[in-house]
C-alpha cells in the first residue's frame, strides 16, 4: 500500500515541474504572437483605412471633355470675369455658358482633340456642357457668391483661391470624385480621408464656412476681438493642428439663434 502511495505522490510532482516549464515556453510563443497578431491587425487596418476604405467610399467620374485654364486666361481679354461674371442682378454666372465660348468656338480651329468634342457634339448640338462641379454643396446649403467676391478681385480671381484653391491656374481637369453613399463631391469633406486641412481650400465643410464667419464677425465689430494672448493661442493652434480648434461661444453654428437658417435656407 505505502509503495503506491508514495509512487502516487511522486508522478503528480514530476508532472507539474514538467507542466511548468512547458507553460514558461509557451507563455513566451504565446507573446510573440500577440505581438505578431498586433502588427498584423495594425498593418492591415491601416491599409483598410487609408487605401481600401476610401476606394470603396469614392467613385469617379470624368468631365465631358478636358479644359485648360492656364492656355485660356492667355486668350480672354477680362480675365477671370470673361467667363465668371455676376450678372446684373447679382447672381453669378458660375460654369460658364456657350454663349461665353461660342465667339472663338463657332468651328474645330486647332488640333485639340477635347476643342473638337466640344465643338461637334456641344456648340453644333446647342448643348450646354454638363461639368461636374467639384465644390458642388449639397442641396441643403445656400451659398451665394456675391457675398464673398468684390467685382474687381474677379478680374484677377484672387479671392477664388481661398476656397477653390488654385484652379484658375490648371492646365487639365482631374476627375471628379463623389461619395458613393451621400452622392456629395469629394472635395467637401476633403482628399485627406482623416479630414485633415493643410490649406483653406482643402475642405469646405460647415465647420470650414463657420470659421471664416467667426473671424469676419471678430474683425467687424471691435469689442468682440479677443485678448492679444487668446488671439495668439488660437493662432497657435491654428497653424500647429489647422482645423482642430473648437469654435468659440458666440459662433454662428453652435448658439446664435437662428444663424442656421443663414445657410440652411
Ligand atoms: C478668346 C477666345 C476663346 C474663348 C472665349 C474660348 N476659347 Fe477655347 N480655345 C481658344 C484657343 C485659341 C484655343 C487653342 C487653339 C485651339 O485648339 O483652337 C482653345 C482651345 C480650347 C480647347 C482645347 C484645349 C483645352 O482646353 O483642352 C477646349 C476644349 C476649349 N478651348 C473649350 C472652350 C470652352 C468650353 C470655352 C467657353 C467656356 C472656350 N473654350 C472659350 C480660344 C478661346
Ligand atoms: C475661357 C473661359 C474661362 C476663363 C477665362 C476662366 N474659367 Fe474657370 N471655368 C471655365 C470652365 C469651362 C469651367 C468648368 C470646367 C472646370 O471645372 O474647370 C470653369 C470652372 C471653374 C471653377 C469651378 C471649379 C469647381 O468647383 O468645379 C473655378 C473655381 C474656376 N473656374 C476659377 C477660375 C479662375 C480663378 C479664373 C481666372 C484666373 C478662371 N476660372 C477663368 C472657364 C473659364
Ligand atoms: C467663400 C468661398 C468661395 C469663394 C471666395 C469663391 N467660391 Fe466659387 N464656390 C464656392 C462654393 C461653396 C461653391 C458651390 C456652391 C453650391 O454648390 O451652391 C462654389 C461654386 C463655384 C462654381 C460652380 C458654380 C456652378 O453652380 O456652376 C464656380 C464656377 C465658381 N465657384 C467660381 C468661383 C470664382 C471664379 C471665384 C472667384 C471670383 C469663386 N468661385 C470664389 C465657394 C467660393
Ligand atoms: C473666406 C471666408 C469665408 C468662407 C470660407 C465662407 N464665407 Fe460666407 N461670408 C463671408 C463673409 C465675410 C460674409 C459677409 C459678407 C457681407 O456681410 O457682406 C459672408 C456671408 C455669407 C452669406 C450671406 C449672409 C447674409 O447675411 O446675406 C452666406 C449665405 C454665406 N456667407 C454662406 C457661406 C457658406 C455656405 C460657406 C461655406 C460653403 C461660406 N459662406 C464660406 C466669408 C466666408
Ligand atoms: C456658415 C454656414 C452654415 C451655418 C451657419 C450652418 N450650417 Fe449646417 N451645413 C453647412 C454646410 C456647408 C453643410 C454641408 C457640408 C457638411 O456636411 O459639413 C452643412 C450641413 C449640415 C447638416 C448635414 C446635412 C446633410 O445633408 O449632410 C446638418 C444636419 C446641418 N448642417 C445643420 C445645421 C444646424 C442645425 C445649424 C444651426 C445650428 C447649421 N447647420 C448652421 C453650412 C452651415
Amino acid at each position: 500500500m505505502s509503495t503506491t502511495e508514495e509512487h502516487a505522490k511522486e508522478v503528480p510532482t514530476e508532472i507539474t515541474d514538467e507542466k511548468e516549464t512547458a507553460s514558461e515556453t509557451k507563455k513566451e510563443s504565446e507573446i510573440g504572437y500577440v505581438i505578431l497578431f498586433f502588427f498584423v491587425g495594425l498593418i492591415a487596418s491601416l491599409l483598410v483605412g487609408w487605401i481600401i476604405f476610401p476606394k470603396l467610399l469614392y467613385s469617379q467620374k470624368s468631365q465631358p471633355f478636358d479644359f485648360n485654364h492656364a492656355l485660356h486666361m492667355q486668350e480672354v481679354d477680362e480675365g477671370c470675369q470673361s467667363c465668371h461674371f455676376f450678372r446684373e442682378d447679382g447672381s453669378f454666372n458660375g460654369t460658364p455658358k456657350l454663349a461665353q465660348c461660342i465667339d472663338c468656338h463657332e468651328e474645330v480651329n486647332g488640333e485639340d482633340p477635347n476643342e473638337e468634342i466640344f465643338v461637334t457634339e456641344y456648340v453644333w448640338k446647342e448643348r450646354e456642357v454638363p461639368w461636374l462641379v467639384y465644390s458642388r454643396q449639397p442641396n441643403c446649403v445656400f451659398f451665394s457668391h456675391i457675398a464673398h467676391v468684390s467685382e474687381e478681385s474677379l478680374y484677377e480671381g484672387k479671392d477664388c483661391v481661398v476656397c477653390h484653391g488654385h484652379h484658375g491656374e490648371t492646365e487639365t481637369l482631374r476627375p471628379y470624385e463623389y461619395n458613393r453613399i451621400t452622392n456629395v463631391s469629394r472635395d467637401i469633406w476633403g482628399h485627406n480621408i482623416s479630414g485633415i486641412a493643410r490649406n483653406s481650400w482643402d475642405r469646405m465643410k460647415m465647420n470650414d464656412c463657420a470659421r471664416c464667419h467667426e473671424a469676419a464677425r471678430d474683425l467687424a465689430s471691435p469689442k468682440d476681438l479677443k485678448a492679444p494672448t487668446t488671439r495668439f493661442i488660437t493662432n497657435i493652434i491654428d497653424v500647429a493642428f489647422p482645423g482642430t480648434r473648437p469654435l468659440s461661444k458666440g459662433s454662428s453654428v453652435q448658439t446664435e439663434r437662428g444663424a442656421c437658417f443663414e445657410c440652411h435656407k
